[in-house]
């Protein structure tokens, strides 16, 4: 039971095969008191839905996690509600399909600002606030998700690469800001995974294929398991760990030809 008494806010959480849901099971059964926030208010009753299984657990709309107001007014819900947290995951990402599918080359000035928005200024913001709103508990932990794309060429990963590169340096920055509050600040890479999103990335299926032939573990990696990993960053068995980025790849990573 690693976040026993934790309150945890998730972001991010779409479907069942969300990432930010594989970490809500692996908090949730750590003992962790989840609150979600998620994009579309027509999507509600589906989301009250999906997280029915962690008991207790409470849904707040954010509809656009780029946007100062409406993170704010989340936020200030939140901790009117529940109080102060011990944690924030932050699993959002958006580019334009067309940014996924054309050459690199091709990204507009319109398509480059949306990806680093949605995907990385959201990061920044959302620690932003809950630090203004003073609604982190000494010893909270901050974990956003990333991707390999953002330091080495995947084809058709395009600018979201460029978003995951500045949501990394972002995250050393932060911590940086954080340490002295207590607050640690961290990243999991995680291996590629059919969500919603990835499948807006053309031939997503081709890099599955790749992994499985040569990740020294050879096989592909679960949201269960990116859970896992997220559990631990989130718990105080790494209270010694800020700024970093943590593959749960099954080693991917590490290969060179
Ligand atoms: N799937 C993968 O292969 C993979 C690998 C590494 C990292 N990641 C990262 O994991 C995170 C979660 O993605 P996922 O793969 O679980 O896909 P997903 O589609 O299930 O989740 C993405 C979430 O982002 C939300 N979102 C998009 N734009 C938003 C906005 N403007 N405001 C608020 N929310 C917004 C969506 O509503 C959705 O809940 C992303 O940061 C993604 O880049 C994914």
């Amino acid at each position: 039971m690693l976040l026993k008494g934790k309150k945890i806010i998730i972001m991010g959480i779409r479907n069942k095969w969300s990432i930010a849901f594989g970490i809500a099971k692996s908090a949730y059964e750590n003992g962790a008191e989840l609150i979600f926030t998620y994009k579309g208010e027509e999507c509600k009753d589906k989301i009250e839905q999906l997280v029915s299984e962690f008991k207790g657990s409470k849904i707040y709309l954010c509809d656009n996690a780029s946007e100062d107001e409406d993170v704010k007014q989340t936020f200030e819900k939140i901790k009117q509600e529940n109080g102060k947290v011990d944690g924030i995951v932050h699993a959002i990402a958006h580019a334009n399909t067309e940014d996924l599918h054309n050459d690199f080359i091709m990204t507009s000035k319109e398509g480059y600002a949306h990806a680093v928005d949605v995907s990385s200024y959201s990061f920044v913001l959302a620690t932003r606030v809950a630090k203004e709103l003073d609604m982190l508990n000494e010893g909270a932990s901050i974990v956003t998700l990333t991707y390999y794309g953002s330091t080495k060429v995947v084809e058709n990963y395009n600018v979201m690469g460029v978003a995951k590169a500045a949501l990394e340096t972002s995250v050393r920055y932060l911590a940086d800001n954080l340490g002295k509050d207590g607050i640690r600040v961290n990243a999991v890479s995680a291996g590629p995974i059919k969500t919603l999103s990835a499948k807006g990335i053309k031939d997503f299926n081709s890099i599955l294929d790749v992994i499985e032939e040569k990740a020294p573990m050879r096989k592909n990696v679960t949201i269960t398991q990116v859970g896992d990993v997220t559990t631990f960053l989130l718990s105080s068995m790494s209270e010694a760990i800020t700024g970093q980025i943590l593959y749960a790849d099954n080693g991917y990573n590490i290969m060179g030809v």
